[in-house]
């Protein structure tokens, strides 16, 4: 008896022939998440390279992770994208120089996003604009209509407290972000500063 043979590539099986288990569509376990495409390990490992502020006890790697943090609570409020909140956290105040006035370190936050962009965090260019903006204008002192960048910036404010100081309320662009509860719960994250690996966990889990 002749050996079954493979159907050469693009040629059409035989009527009635059972098609061969291996050419069956691969199905993937589960639907593919956006996360997927974030190499966040090696986009941390980057921006802590790349950052002089990375030790900075006011705007440094314990304020970003206590921003993404907040931001993923807002952002579950609000709607707004928790994969944004948390790359605005770790970028946001990434290229500061100084503590004091350094008008210009939104900008290069945003600039190196850009830069990290198709190697490390994969997104398409409206999220990167969206991105790009957080990190650009986020210290200019005004409320925004845009929920997904109202969510990070009331995240960053509310961490104020580490400052000892209050929000204050008319620079919040979020109704949630205006509330004694966010506050509250900011100086919680403030006494329990999450890790890393505990915002990236929640973010996983969000989606
Ligand atoms: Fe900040």
């Amino acid at each position: 008896m002749a050996e079954a043979t493979k159907p050469a590539e693009g040629t059409k099986p035989a009527e009635g022939t059972k098609p061969a288990e291996d050419a069956k569509p691969a199905r993937s376990a589960r639907p593919a998440r956006r996360t997927d495409k974030l190499n966040l390990p090696a986009l941390l490992d980057a921006v802590r390279i790349l950052s002089p502020s990375r030790d900075s006890g006011v705007h440094g790697e314990e304020h970003w992770r206590r921003v993404a943090m907040n931001g993923l609570y807002l952002a579950d409020e609000v709607g707004a994208d928790p994969v944004m909140v948390v790359l605005f956290g770790l970028f946001h105040d990434s290229m500061r120089f100084n503590d004091f006035h350094d008008s210009q370190h939104g900008t290069r936050a945003a600039f190196l996003a850009c830069c990290l962009n198709e190697q490390l965090l994969g997104l398409p260019e409206a999220q990167m604009d969206v991105l790009y903006t957080a990190c650009a204008e986020h210290s200019g002192g005004r409320p925004t209509d845009d929920m997904t960048i109202g969510a990070c910036w009331d995240a960053d404010r509310l961490d104020i407290c580490r400052l000892g100081d209050a929000v204050d309320i008319r620079l919040m662009s979020t109704v949630p972000g205006r509330t004694l509860g966010a506050q509250r719960r900011a100086q919680e994250l403030l006494e329990t500063t999450p890790s890393w690996e505990e915002v990236f966990t929640r973010l996983k889990d969000g989606e």
